[in-house]
């Protein structure tokens, strides 16, 4: 085969998280920042993995690697148990490569394979809650689909997507073990989903792409943590917690329609509701200092901000307004990278 390259985005959550936990709605967008996998031919029979931003790169012979089938495993993450043969690596890198084994192992081990490397490279950060592991396996699901020839149209047909989309699941849950599966729909399909637990992810028909700025406050969070403080919350003043997190549930509603929507003042709502959305997960108490700082620095240049994911530290967004100027965007970046942050300035809603 000649070499090739796919590409997949990451995610943001643009509203609803937390809420989205006890059954609301949450709507997820792509982001701009993209991983990329390079795959290359060999004349022996290894397959390469190199993942240069982690500092990975583990060499496989064909041979050596175990085939699985997929329905003699309970759960994709006990593949742990089948590769007792392979050298994973321990450290950071363990869970790409035990992914890269497993989506091996299920699609091409039983297939007479010449060799290979794939090489991931991503502009994601890591553990930010932008979905860089959902962008990941969505990439390596398509490169080894593709080798093992079970895309017809090079992954971009409907049905190809769904397939992607599948392996990358089932990907992901080597790496999470219970993940809903929003992260790797957003990275296969792009453009906007909203998302209800239990319910498959409805793409929203919308054809604008937003421009945010995504700023890494570099605080340090836990999912768990601050989950666990909702939860707590919640027991003690069911009804008060209910009643944000309908609230919330209503925010998401609304940004349906405003997406799906094409009037004059749709940018000044989105405003509004990013706004409502943030002022409520400060209420659940998932906000931080920095967080707010951020929201501080944006709103004195008119611009709307929310936390984004978790909280209690990770990444704020902030929608950048049509009408500011290249400008008024340097400044508010330059705000941010002075207070100690690190400012993106991307797209979401972009392809898939
Ligand atoms: O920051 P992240 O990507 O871990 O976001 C978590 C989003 C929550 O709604 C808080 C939890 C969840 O599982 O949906």
């Amino acid at each position: 085969f000649k070499p090739f390259l796919v590409s997949a985005p990451g995610k943001l959550i643009l509203f609803g998280e937390h809420a989205v936990v006890y059954g609301k709605t949450a709507i997820a967008g792509s982001v701009s920042m993209r991983a990329y996998a390079l795959v290359t031919p060999r004349s022996d029979s290894k397959v390469r993995l190199v993942l240069p931003d982690i500092s990975v790169d583990v060499q496989f012979d064909t041979s050596k690697l175990p085939q699985l089938n997929p329905s003699e495993l309970s759960h994709p993450c006990e593949v742990e148990n089948h590769v007792g043969c392979a050298s994973v690596p321990e450290g950071p890198g363990r869970m790409a490569v035990l992914t890269f084994v497993y989506l091996f192992g299920c699609l091409l081990a039983q297939k007479p394979t010449k060799g290979f490397t794939v090489c991931v490279r991503s502009l994601l950060p890591v553990g930010a809650g932008l979905g860089s592991s959902a962008s990941f396996n969505v990439v390596l699901a398509a490169a080894l689909l593709q080798l093992s020839g079970q895309l017809y149209k090079d992954g971009k047909s409907t049905a190809d997507r769904q397939l992607i989309n599948e392996w990358a699941f089932a990907g992901e849950q080597v790496a999470h073990g219970t993940p809903s599966g929003i992260d790797n729909s957003v990275a296969t399909y792009g453009g906007f989903l909203a998302y209800t637990r239990g319910q498959k992810p409805q793409n929203l028909n919308s054809s604008n792409a937003l421009r945010v700025l995504i700023t890494n406050t570099n605080v340090p969070k836990s999912t768990k943590a601050l989950l666990a403080g909702v939860r707590s919350l919640r027991d003690k003043h069911p009804q008060v917690i209910d009643g944000v997190l309908d609230t919330i549930h209503s925010v998401a509603i609304s940004a349906i329609s405003l997406f799906e929507s094409q009037g004059e003042d749709v940018e000044e709502k989105l405003q509004d509701i990013i706004r409502l959305n943030h002022g409520m997960l400060s209420t659940l108490g998932v906000s931080h200092l920095s967080l707010e700082r951020i929201r501080e620095i944006t709103a004195a240049h008119h611009m709307a901000s929310k936390l984004t994911g978790a909280g209690g530290g990770g990444c704020a967004l902030t929608l950048v307004p049509s009408n500011a100027s290249d400008e008024t965007v340097e400044d508010v970046k330059r705000m941010l990278a002075h207070e100690g942050f690190q400012c993106y300035q991307t797209t979401v809603g972009g392809a898939g």
